[in-house]
């Protein structure tokens, strides 16, 4: 199709049509310049097609698909082309199912713990994510389907999502926030990136010209189309000129109408317009490229990439040589997690499993002597005296007590954060009493985050499975039993308390401007450079084996180095190692994590075997974002390498000096940055140091005053309105219109609803099939000018506004 000549053709208003969805999921067609419509469906662990009800926070069914580990699962894989197959299977289903564009991966750092939608993201570490990330495009797009990276960027806390503005210095933004977009958009070429709810720095993404253009498209050569999250435009021509391609969901004829309104007042260009136009044209024509090339898509093998991924990503966080089990004790089977495992996350990304297997199942089908105890409540995690009784009582019965325990649904999901790490007493008292009663205790956990564990040194072995999709059942129990040998490693820092973490109990911000005022200290740098002992750190995991490493090189090879270290399997077992590259500028006089990942590489080893692994480095690993110059600087001096198995284990060091003319890429003269310009708190952080005067000498601007809640616009939440008497009659009928779905939701879905709804702007009623029109109308009679505004809402109720 020749794209210019079809241009051409077409008149503005076809053009603005062509910018949002016709419906939830679809963009517009247009037969008659033969412009086909582009299929959306969520991922990411799995694919999530809707074909009846619509919605964007998983209350509605969908297709039965494969439902993988989640990515806070995955992730402590480490494993590249485990993540690939994972996608290129999501990527068969789509085909399958008839959807282009899969929604996902998400790459949003971790910044606290807290963050309810941290199941769904990889890590704290932005190479982490961006090469795990990577991977994932690349087996969907493998397929002939688009993937769709999201949030872009700075949406790191669910809490007021829709009307957060996240402020962030530069230098945290770039090499923290950004950088694992960076890297995915640089290296697997993703035909979408999904723009976050939130303000960035004051803007909102979606019309946010620095990251749509500047970085994303100028810097970073992004060649697909951007889409709004679902409800996410505020402002129609704003976005359009900052780069923002589609506005999701539809219909939203207003949308449309806006552009072409500020076509013609000389606001908005037609060249805007028509680059907008051409990418969504584009994307529709990949789409149908994409639709031709051959595929097969077996559900049956899918499951089996499914056990494999949560077999690999299974963390053994402790073992005092109770695992692997021999097959022949008598288990009991304790918790409700057992036999209704928590498996996935909640919102927009909960699929419903082809196949579900679960421990319990999975216990008996080993042929293994197993008796069972609930233990507790599995949707309010509640243990009563009974319950515990009879754990401990079938604990006591058995040689060894298997509890299944963690986070249950209503504990952690998309729209709100949790308020504590803690898990659910009664989980944590069921884990007591059959310790107790059983010191031959296995802890089996299941959730999507980090959770407290004063328990921990109770039981013989813990091993974390994460929300393991739908093979998780098989998987534990085939690693409890040793025909699988845990390898995985963590990709966050799991803290013994939550008052260890850089935010502590400050997430989430409850005022809507959000200061990220611990900046580059995320995850396990601020643990480093504050000297804090997490209960885990970032990279650990344990295994039934044992490796040795040795005769570390380091090399010069095409532009960067070449980090090498022989590894052997000193155990009796076959196992897998994920060998870890930290590296450090012990002199720095700039602001800098102690350590920073910059390179693994996960190596499978029989008992005996030796492998030399390799890792390859380059400018990314030494960078740090110079403000002043607006570019990245890599400052001249004695760089560490250390080789190791995890943040905290390092085995090998090496001294790299990198200098001008002598290292592969260019190098700036040492950093000579007076440490008098530097806030004291980021020069030596702690928590506590991280306050107001500190942040806004380093943001080096002015930081945002509070917004003022009146006058009213369509931005404004939902919660303003309940200053206003028409505010609360205007909840009542949302309420009313909300009650029958309401009454079909689980708890979690309806302390989800709870939130989102307060922190929702006016404008997203549109996403519900409310004219923009009306809720204009309802910003004037908010704002005391009832007349115009009842006459805009009887204009804007006709369907007219909908494109049909
Ligand atoms: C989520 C996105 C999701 C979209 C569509 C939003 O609520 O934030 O991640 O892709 O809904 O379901």
């Amino acid at each position: 199709m020749d794209i210019d000549a079809c241009l051409e053709t077409m008149t503005t208003a076809e053009k603005a049509r062509l910018l949002a969805g016709a419906d939830h999921w679809t963009t517009c067609a247009d037969e008659a310049h033969g412009i086909f419509a582009t299929v959306f469906s969520d991922g990411p662990h799995g694919l999530r097609k809707q074909e009846g009800g619509c919605d964007h926070l998983g209350i509605e069914r969908s297709v039965p698909a494969t439902c993988f580990p989640t990515a806070s699962a995955l992730a402590c894989s480490f494993d590249e082309s485990l993540i690939e197959e994972v996608g290129a299977a999501i990527g068969e289903e789509a085909r399958d199912q008839g959807v282009d564009v899969v929604l996902g991966p998400g790459v949003n750092m971790k910044r606290s713990p807290l963050c309810g939608r941290n199941f769904e993201y990889f890590s704290e570490d932005p190479l982490v994510a961006g090469v795990l990330g990577a991977a994932m495009v690349r087996g969907i797009q493998s397929r002939g389907v688009g993937a769709c990276v999201k949030h872009f960027a700075g949406n790191n806390q669910e809490h007021a999502r829709m009307v957060s503005d996240s402020v962030i210095d530069e230098r945290a933004l770039r090499e923290v926030y950004l950088s694992a977009f960076e890297r995915v958009v640089r290296e697997a070429r993703p035909w979408a990136v999904m723009t976050g709810y939130n303000r960035l720095n004051g803007t909102y993404c979606s019309e946010n010209l620095l990251l749509l253009r500047d970085i994303l498209r100028d810097e970073w050569g992004f060649d697909g189309a951007t889409v709004t999250d679902w409800g996410a435009m505020s402002s129609s021509a704003a976005s359009v000129a900052a780069g923002l391609d589609i506005c999701m969901p539809g219909p939203r004829a207003d949308h449309a109408r806006a552009i072409e309104r500020a076509v013609v007042a000389g606001t908005l260009s037609r060249e805007a317009v028509d680059a907008a136009a051409r990418r969504v044209i584009e994307l529709s024509l990949r789409a149908r490229r994409g639709r031709s090339i051959p595929y097969a898509c077996d559900y049956g093998r899918h499951a089996d990439v499914a056990y494999r991924a949560a077999c690999e990503s299974a963390v053994l966080l402790e073992n005092d040589g109770l695992l692997p089990l021999a097959g022949t004790e008598r288990i009991a089977v304790i918790g409700s997690f057992a036999l209704l495992p928590r498996y996935q996350g909640a919102g927009s990304s909960r699929i419903e499993p082809v196949c579900l297997d679960d421990p319990w199942s999975a216990f008996c089908n080993a042929g293994v002597e197993a008796t069972y105890a609930r233990g507790y409540d599995p949707v309010s995690g509640e243990a009563d005296e009974e319950a515990l009784d009879e754990a401990a009582r079938v604990a006591a019965g058995a040689d060894v007590a298997v509890v299944f325990a963690g986070l249950p649904d209503r504990f952690e999901s998309e729209g709100f954060d949790r308020k504590l790490m803690v898990m659910p007493r009664g989980h944590r008292a069921l884990i007591e009493r059959v310790c107790a009663a059983n010191p031959r205790t296995v802890v089996v956990l299941q959730g999507g985050s980090p959770m407290e564990m004063p328990w921990r040194r109770l039981p013989a072995a813990i091993v974390l499975m994460h929300l393991s999709g739908c093979q998780g059942g098989r998987a534990a129990v085939d690693l409890l039993m040793g025909r699988a040998n845990p390898c995985g490693k963590l990709a966050e820092t799991w803290p013994e308390r939550l008052e260890d973490t850089a935010l502590g109990r400050r997430f989430p911000d409850t005022d809507r401007e959000v200061l990220y005022r611990e900046s580059i200290y995320v995850g396990y740098r601020y643990f480093d450079a504050a000297g804090v002992q997490p209960a885990y750190p970032f990279g650990f995991g344990r295994s039934y084996t044992t490796f040795s490493y040795a005769d570390p090189e380091v090399h010069i090879e095409d532009g960067g180095y070449v980090v090498s270290c022989a590894v052997t399997n000193t155990g009796a077992r076959a196992g897998s190692e994920t060998v870890q590259l930290y590296t450090a500028l012990p002199e720095s006089r700039d602001v800098r994590e102690p350590r920073r990942l910059a390179a693994f590489s996960k190596v499978a080893l029989d008992p005996g075997e030796s492998a030399r692994v390799a890792m390859r480095i380059d400018e990314r690993a030494f960078r740090v974002w110079d403000r002043a110059c607006g570019s990245w600087r890599v400052d001249e001096g004695d760089y560490e390498l250390a080789i190791g198995a995890s943040s905290r284990d390092a085995r090998l060091v090496l001294r790299l000096p990198v200098t001008r003319g002598a290292a592969p890429f260019a190098v700036s003269g040492p950093c000579d940055r007076a440490s008098g310009m530097i806030p004291e708190a980021y020069l030596h952080p702690s928590s506590a140091g991280f306050d107001d005067t500190a942040f806004a000498a380093w943001y080096g601007g002015p930081l945002p005053t509070r917004r003022p809640v009146r006058p009213f616009t369509p931005d404004s939440p939902v919660s303003d309105m309940g200053s206003t008497f028409v505010g609360r009659q205007a909840f009542r009928i949302v309420d009313m219109l909300m009650a029958k779905t309401v009454a079909r939701m689980s708890d979690d879905m309806r302390a989800m609803m709870d939130e989102i709804a307060a922190d929702m702007p006016l404008r997203s009623f549109t996403s519900g099939g409310v004219s923009f029109g009306v809720v204009e109308g309802l910003v004037d009679v908010l704002n005391g000018h009832g007349v115009r505004g009842m006459a805009k809402i009887a204009r804007g109720l006709p369907k007219s506004d909908v494109f049909r």
